[in-house]
C-alpha cells in the first residue's frame, strides 16, 4: 500500500466499537494471600490497589505478603512436598490436567481479567495468552508420568519447593510457565505474581482449589519487589525461578551465591529482526508489526532492534509506516484494538524517557496520526530512523512500542551488529534463502532465532537467553529439568 492507498482505506473503513462484556467476570474487592489450600489474611493485615491502566482506576484490592507469610508459605508447601513428591506421576499427571481443562472452560473470564489488569488487548489474552498458558499445563502434565523416558538411564528426582517470581507483562502465562513444570517434576510451589498484575494469578488459585490439589502444592503470595525479595532469601527454598528485569536479575544471582539454592533466569532482551532484500516484504512488515508492537511492546523477545538491508530500506520502512497508520490503539476490551494501555504510570515514563533520550541523540522519530484516548496509560507505535550502534535506544531495552531501525549491506554486516548487544535473547531472519537461515541461526547470539515469523510461542519448544538474558530454559523438555536433580 501507498500512501494513497491507506488514505482510502482509512476513508472507507472505520470500525465500530466492539468491546468484549464483562458481565460474566467475577472480581473480589479484596483478594487474601492464597496459602496451604485457603485464602489467608496477611500477618500484618496490609493490602496495596491493583488498577486497571486504561483507566487508572482501583480493580481490586491485593494482600500484601511479609517475610513472615512467605514463612508460612514455604512451610505449607515443604510439608506438602512430602506427600506430592511421593505420588505417582500418573496422578500428578491427573491434578494438572485438571487445571488445564479448568482455564480451558473459564478461558472468556481469565482473557478479560488480563486485559483489564494488564492492558493488553483482548484479543492477544483471548487468542494468545489464556490458550498458551492452558496449552502449557496440557503439556506437562503429559511428561509427569514419563520422566524415566525424558531422562533415560537416570533416575529423576524433584529439587523440593520451589520460588517462582513473575513479571507484569504476561500474568497467567508466566504462571502456567512456571507451575506446570514444577508439579509434573513432584515439586511444590510459592508464586509471586507481579504487583501491578495478579488477578489472573488469583483466579488460577480459585481454579487449583476447584481442582481438589493437595493443600500446600501451590501457594500464591502477592505483594511487590520486597515479597520477591522474601521469597528468594527465605533458607528452606532449593530452587527459584525469576522472569523480570536484568538488575533484579543480578540481585537474585548475588543473593543466592553460596547457597545450595538452583536458579534460572529469564531477563531482558534487545531482539534483533532481520529483513534481507530476497525477503516477501508484505509479509515482513506484518512481522515487523507483530515483533514490536504485540503486547505494547511489553515483551523480553521483542524484535526492538530492526535491520534492514540497504537495497530494500526505503521501501520496507515506507510499508512500515503506512502499515503503523493502520493500527488501532485504545480500549484493550475492544476487540479491534491492536494496541492496549501501558502496563503502569511507572512504564509509561520510562518509554517516554527513551522517545525523548532517542530524539536528543538525534534519531529521527516517526508515529502515526493515532488519537489516544485521555484517561489512561497510552503510547503511540513508535519507530526511530537514522540511529546508529552506540545510540542508548538501540542497545538498552525500553519494553514499550519503540522500534529502532538500522540498515545493513552484508551478512557478516548484520550479524556483527545484531550481536553487538549484552543480551541474547531473540532474533528474526526474513529471507526466502533456506541457507542463508541455517548461516544465521548458527552465528545469531539467541536462545531463539525465529525465520520468516516472530513471536511464535509453543509449549514443547524450549525458551531462554544467553549473555544478559538470562539462562536455563523454560518449555519442552528442557523446561523439566531445573526441576530436577539426578541420583
Ligand atoms: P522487575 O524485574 O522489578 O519485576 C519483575 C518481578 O520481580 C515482579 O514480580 C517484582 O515484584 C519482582 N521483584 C522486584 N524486585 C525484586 C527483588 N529485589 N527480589 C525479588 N523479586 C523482585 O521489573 P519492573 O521494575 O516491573 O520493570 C522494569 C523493567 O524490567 C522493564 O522496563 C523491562 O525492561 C524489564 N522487564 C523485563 C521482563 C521480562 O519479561 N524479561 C518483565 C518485566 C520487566
Ligand atoms: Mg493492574
Amino acid at each position: 500500500m501507498n500512501k494513497q492507498d491507506t488514505n482510502i482505506f482509512k476513508a472507507a473503513w472505520t470500525y465500530d466499537e466492539a468491546p468484549e462484556s464483562t458481565d460474566h467476570i467475577q472480581i473480589k474487592k479484596i483478594y487474601e494471600l492464597f496459602i496451604d489450600g485457603k485464602f489467608t489474611k496477611p500477618i500484618k493485615g496490609n493490602y496495596f490497589d491493583t488498577i486497571n491502566p486504561a483507566t487508572n482506576k482501583v480493580i481490586a484490592s491485593v494482600a500484601e505478603a511479609t517475610t513472615e507469610d512467605v514463612d508460612v508459605a514455604v512451610k505449607a508447601a515443604r510439608k506438602a512436598f512430602g506427600s506430592w513428591s511421593k505420588l505417582s506421576g500418573k496422578e500428578r499427571g491427573k491434578y494438572i490436567f485438571r487445571i488445564a481443562r479448568l482455564i480451558q472452560e473459564r478461558a472468556r473470564e481469565f482473557a478479560v481479567i488480563e486485559s483489564l489488569d494488564g492492558g493488553k488487548p483482548i484479543r492477544e489474552s483471548r487468542d494468545i495468552d489464556i490458550p498458551l498458558a492452558a496449552n502449557h499445563f496440557f503439556y506437562y502434565a503429559g511428561w509427569a508420568d514419563k520422566l524415566e523416558y525424558a531422562f533415560p538411564n537416570r533416575t529423576p528426582k524433584p529439587l523440593g519447593v520451589a520460588g517462582q517470581i513473575i513479571p507484569w507483562n504476561f500474568p497467567l502465562l508466566m504462571a502456567a510457565w512456571k507451575i506446570a513444570p514444577a508439579l509434573a517434576t513432584g515439586n511444590t510451589v510459592v508464586l509471586k505474581p507481579a504487583e501491578t498484575t495478579p488477578l489472573t494469578a488469583l483466579k488460577l488459585a480459585e481454579i487449583i482449589q476447584e481442582s481438589g490439589l493437595p493443600k500446600g502444592v501451590v501457594n500464591i503470595v502477592t505483594g511487590a519487589g520486597e515479597t520477591g525479595a522474601s521469597i528468594v532469601n527465605h533458607p528452606d527454598i532449593n530452587k527459584i525461578a525469576f522472569t523480570g528485569s536484568t538488575g533484579v536479575g543480578k540481585y537474585i544471582q548475588k543473593a543466592i551465591a553460596g547457597t545450595n539454592k538452583k536458579l534460572t533466569l529469564e531477563l531482558g532482551g534487545k531482539g534483533a529482526n532481520i529483513i534481507f532484500e530476497d525477503a516477501a516484504i508484505d509479509q515482513a512488515v506484518e512481522g515487523i508489526v507483530n515483533a514490536i508492537f504485540f503486547n505494547q511492546g511489553h515483551v523480553c523477545c521483542a524484535g526492538s532492534r530492526l535491520f534492514v538491508q540497504e537495497s530494500v530500506a526505503d521501501l520496507v520502512i515506507q510499508k512500515l509506516k503506512n502499515r503503523m497508520e493502520t493500527l488501532i490503539v485504545g480500549n484493550p476490551l475492544d476487540k479491534n484494538t491492536d494496541i492496549g494501555a501501558i502496563n503502569s504510570k511507572k512504564q509509561l515514563q520510562t518509554i517516554e524517557n527513551y522517545i525523548k533520550i532517542g530524539i536528543n541523540e538525534g534519531g529521527e522519530i516517526y508515529q502515526p496520526k493515532c488519537k489516544l484516548p485521555k484517561e489512561g496509560n497510552w503510547c503511540a507505535p513508535t519507530l526511530f530512523i537514522n540511529v546508529s550502534q552506540s545510540h542508548r535506544i538501540v542497545q538498552e531495552e525500553i519494553f514499550g512500542p519503540v522500534l529502532a531501525i538500522q540498515t545493513f549491506r552484508t551478512i557478516d554486516e548484520v550479524i556483527e551488529k545484531a550481536n553487538n548487544t549484552p543480551y541474547g535473547l531473540s532474533a528474526g531472519v526474513w529471507t526466502q534463502n533456506g541457507a542463508k537461515i541455517f548461516h544465521l541461526t548458527q552465528k545469531l547470539e539467541a536462545g531463539v532465532i525465529w525465520a520468516n515469523t516472530f513471536n511464535k510461542f509453543d509449549p514443547a519448544s524450549p525458551f531462554g537467553g544467553y549473555k544478559e538474558s538470562g539462562f536455563g530454559r523454560e518449555g519442552g523438555l528442557h523446561g523439566l529439568k531445573p526441576y530436577l536433580k539426578f541420583e
